[in-house]
């Protein structure tokens, strides 16, 4: 099976998190940052566990300054999406990176990536949408920071709200203001939870922020009634095994859950996260995944269906990117 070639949909992507390190050594230098540091003597990002891998990416992404950077980093990211046969993609985008929670700030930001999107759509065929995040570590009040910059800017290309960070700090329920903020503002929500906390965490961001999606909940399997939940209420996980395996929270991809939630039901999607970070693109997730699990283009397709039912964009956008995917029924 050729895995580049099959059509892929990305729904679980930070940003800055698919940096790649040569092109943060460049800002870095130009700019006169010391990042040495942060990258290992072959020149790939170093962490050791969750926390410090949150502290490099911080580290990284203070390099990115002006809105040209997140212009060349928008381009630098897909480029990278479309070789590994990503067709469309879901973007976290962070206000508290992209001009300091100031609106007027963001928006030059975010003219800045919308326009190197438009300019990889024509030149690539791939289809990029926002989704802003909150950062969870960062606490509540800069959370409302974000979800007013979220509401203001909603629209074809911000189609979403959620939160990531460190899901050790707080309580969702500490967010659903912002939550209810973005909602009221008709963007569709996802919370980062199940990751580094067990079962309860998930069932906590669903009752507190009602999200459409979570962002891994790959510990759900530790509890199965909830497994049933997540089933029966289609409620879709975007999980990213590369990452929960670099991370460390998985021995190999064979112990993945993956596997478990797809068997039992479960709506999953497969994205990569922080690519470089893991040394993974979208094309190496699905090689995995098909030496671990033994699946097939049937169950890939099945997913990719599955990812862009459950993506944010409007209605004619899904139906384009449907007509791309599967020719066959357009
Ligand atoms: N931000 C970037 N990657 C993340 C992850 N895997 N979990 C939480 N926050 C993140
Ligand atoms: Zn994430």
């Amino acid at each position: 099976m050729n895995v580049t070639a099959l059509p892929k949909i990305e729904l679980h992507l930070h940003l800055e998190g698919a940096a790649p390190p040569a092109f943060i050594r460049g800002l870095a230098k130009q700019r006169h940052v010391d990042l040495s540091g942060i990258f290992d003597a072959d020149g790939n990002y170093r962490f050791a566990g969750f926390r410090t891998f949150l502290k490099v990416y911080e580290a990284a992404t203070e390099t990115l300054k002006t809105p040209g950077d997140y212009h060349r980093l928008t381009l630098a990211v897909l480029e990278e999406s479309a070789a590994s046969g990503v067709i469309y993609c879901e973007t976290f985008l962070s206000p508290d990176f992209c001009g300091g929670r100031d609106l007027g700030a963001w928006r030059e930001y975010l003219d800045a990536i919308r326009d190197a999107a438009d300019q990889a759509e024509r030149q690539l065929g791939i289809t990029l949408r926002g989704i802003v995040t909150s950062i969870r570590h960062f606490g509540p009040d800069k959370a409302r920071q974000a979800a007013r910059c979220a509401a203001e800017t909603a629209g074809d290309f911000i189609v979403g709200f959620g939160i990531s960070g460190d899901e050790t700090v707080g309580k969702p329920r500490d967010f659903a203001w912002s939550f209810d903020l973005a909602r009221e503002a008709g963007l569709r929500l996802t919370a980062h939870a199940g990751e580094w906390c067990g079962p309860d965490s998930i069932r906590d961001a669903l009752a507190d922020l009602r999200p459409d999606r979570i962002g891994h909940g790959v510990r759900a399997i530790e509890d199965p009634a909830l497994v049933d939940e997540l089933a029966e209420k289609g409620i879709v996980l975007e999980l990213c095994p590369g990452s929960n395996i670099a991370l460390g929270l998985y021995p190999g991809w064979r112990r993945h859950p993956i596997g478990a939630l797809y068997d039992r039901g479960v709506r999953i999607t497969v994205s990569t996260d922080d690519p470089p970070f893991f040394r993974t693109t979208m094309a190496r997730e699905y090689d995995r995944l098909a030496e671990a699990f033994g699946w097939d283009a049937d169950v890939f397709r099945r997913i990719a269906r599955t990812s862009l039912d459950a993506a944010f964009c409007d209605a004619d956008t899904r139906t384009r990117v449907l007509k791309r995917m599967e020719p066959e029924h357009a």
